[in-house]
């Protein structure tokens, strides 16, 4: 009896031993709560995102017969299935043309400041008639357009309360596509929930991908923030084989913004390969190799001071890609609208 005591008593005892030997992850601190998102979507004073604005921007971004031969919508290279991207390392417009560069995702752009790789518009209402009007992208015919949209006793019904008073025009569609895509939100990933206070909504190999990326290995010197951007733009040397891409070196002419790009978020990541402004990184380790080297060599001149080699272990590279695959946010499926007719 004794014995059989004993024994259970040191089980007991082991096996309070074991748990306490497995190291858990940390809880989030006030620290970590930078990287919160906020519940509220920032949207402009005249442009609140009302459910009448974004069901006719939804059914507008989903409408091919928008784009000059009624074959592109914005849903051809911002598609739901695609992480709110297209796959392609640059992306394919009307009849088949391939642009200069890889199309982001629209995830989270509410949170943005500076939209586009070269931070060319100023706002997703400036930036919604850009891809419409591009004789690569959509070719749309405006008037045709117009025409078009107030034919069709659908959209007039849904123009008139999404914008009373206001004409269905460029402004309006632009609006609305802007309001639609303010509601495109990553968010309750395993990561949020980690910073929410559930410890083991991430791992162990994970929380250290998340210490490298702070420490070690910089990446939160630009992807900072709720959204993982400073908004800001950086030339980190990816490659630009033989046909140069000054980036934001157009609307600014300064030394330090030949080849700076956007930093863009990092909330959906692992569901939008291949990488980079022009796809050039195929997987989340090519970009952290990319990295890992400070970036392709020979170096341009005006590389970020805050990309440098990292030396970083092949366990260390695993670490931050296991990190970045916790920021896929809850995904909802979403319904393709019936497209009024
Ligand atoms: C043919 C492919 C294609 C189509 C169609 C297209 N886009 Fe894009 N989109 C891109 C590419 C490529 C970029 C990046 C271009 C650049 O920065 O030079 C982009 C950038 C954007 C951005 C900026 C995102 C950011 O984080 O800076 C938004 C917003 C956007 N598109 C919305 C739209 C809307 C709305 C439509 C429909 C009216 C649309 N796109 C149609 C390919 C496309
Ligand atoms: C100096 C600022 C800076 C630092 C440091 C930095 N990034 Fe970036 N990141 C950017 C910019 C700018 C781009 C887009 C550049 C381009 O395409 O030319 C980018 C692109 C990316 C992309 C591709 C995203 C997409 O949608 O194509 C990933 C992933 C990424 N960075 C992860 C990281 C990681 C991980 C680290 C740390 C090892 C890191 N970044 C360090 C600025 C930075």
């Amino acid at each position: 009896m004794q014995t059989a005591l004993r024994t259970a008593l040191l089980t007991l005892l082991l096996a309070t031993a074991a748990v306490h030997a497995a190291p858990s992850v940390p809880k989030a601190g006030p620290a970590d709560q930078e990287w919160k998102l906020g519940k509220a979507l920032p949207h402009p004073a005249d442009n609140a995102a009302t459910p009448a604005r974004v069901a006719l921007g939804k059914a507008l971004f989903f409408d091919p017969r928008l784009s000059g031969n009624g074959t592109v919508s914005c849903a051809s290279c911002h598609h739901p299935g695609l992480g709110w991207s297209d796959g392609q390392k640059k992306s394919i417009g009307i009849n088949g043309q391939r642009l200069d560069r890889a199309a982001p995702t629209i995830v989270n752009v509410a949170f943005n400041t500076q939209f586009m790789w070269d931070g060319r518009a100023r706002s997703l209402e400036d930036q919604a008639t850009g891809p419409l009007a591009s004789p690569q992208e959509m070719s749309t015919d405006f008037q045709h357009m117009k025409l078009m949209l107030a034919s069709l006793e659908g959209y007039r019904t849904m123009f008139a309360a999404a914008y009373p008073g206001e004409a269905v025009s460029e402004r309006t569609v632009a609006k609305a596509l802007a309001a639609f895509q303010r509601t495109v939100v990553s968010r309750d990933s395993r990561f949020d929930q980690w910073l929410g206070g559930k410890r083991g909504a991430i791992t162990q190999q994970e929380y250290r991908g998340y210490q490298l990326f702070k420490g070690k290995a910089n990446c939160a010197a630009c992807h900072s923030g709720p959204n993982f951007t400073d908004n800001g733009f950086h030339n980190i040397g990816v490659a630009q084989g033989g046909h140069e891409d000054v980036g934001r070196y157009k609307l600014r002419a300064l030394p330090s913004m030949k080849g700076a790009f956007k930093t863009p978020t990092l909330r959906d990541v692992a569901l939008t390969a291949p990488y980079f402004r022009d796809g050039s990184a195929a997987t989340l380790r090519e970009v952290v190799e990319h990295y890992n080297a400070g970036g392709a060599q020979p170096a341009p001149a005006n590389l970020s001071p805050e990309v440098r080699p990292l030396q970083l272990t092949p366990a260390e590279v695993d670490d931050l890609v296991a990190f970045m695959k916790t920021l896929t946010g809850r995904q909802k499926p979403v319904t393709v609208p019936v497209l009024p007719q």
